[in-house]
């Protein structure tokens, strides 16, 4: 089993980036982690560029993918329509809990086109939400 987390703007950052919000783990240390704990195939795939996102949604092989689409979570109907277009699981994470920050990031164009969303848990968000897909995977 095959899953892409595919991440967007800034979050090649985490570990230096806010760690007030985001906290100082790294991808690399985390992912290290993932594998041990999950038996699948796990890539990180990340870029700034909303259609380059748009981009690796449509190339991916994946079984099923997560997504942390940033700051494009809330202004990107090119990303909702990606994700509405690939016939594979998708499930929105967010390492902060969007709810509680700024009015404009409590909006999501992407959450209605995915599975479900986890939210506010920081690097934990990744984890609840790759144990989620391989469990709808398997089922
Ligand atoms: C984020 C939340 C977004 O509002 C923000 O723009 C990000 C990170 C999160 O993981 O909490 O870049 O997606």
């Amino acid at each position: 089993m095959k899953i892409d987390i595919i991440n967007g703007p800034n979050l090649n950052l985490i570990g230096q980036r806010q760690p007030e919000i985001y906290g100082q783990e790294t991808f690399d240390e985390v992912l290290e982690k993932w594998r041990t704990t999950f038996s699948v195939e796990l890539n990180l795939l990340q870029n700034n560029v909303e259609g380059e996102l748009v981009n690796l949604l449509h190339a991916s092989s994946a079984d099923g993918i997560i997504i942390n689409a940033g700051a494009y979570t809330h202004t990107s109907i090119a990303l909702r329509d990606a994700i509405a277009g690939i016939k594979k699981p998708v499930i929105e994470v967010h390492m902060s809990n969007v709810a509680g920050r700024e009015s404009f990031r409590h909006e999501s164009f992407l959450t209605p086109v995915c599975m479900g969303c986890v939210f506010g848990f920081g690097m934990d968000s990744y984890r609840l939400a790759i144990d989620q897909l391989i469990h709808h995977l398997r089922s």
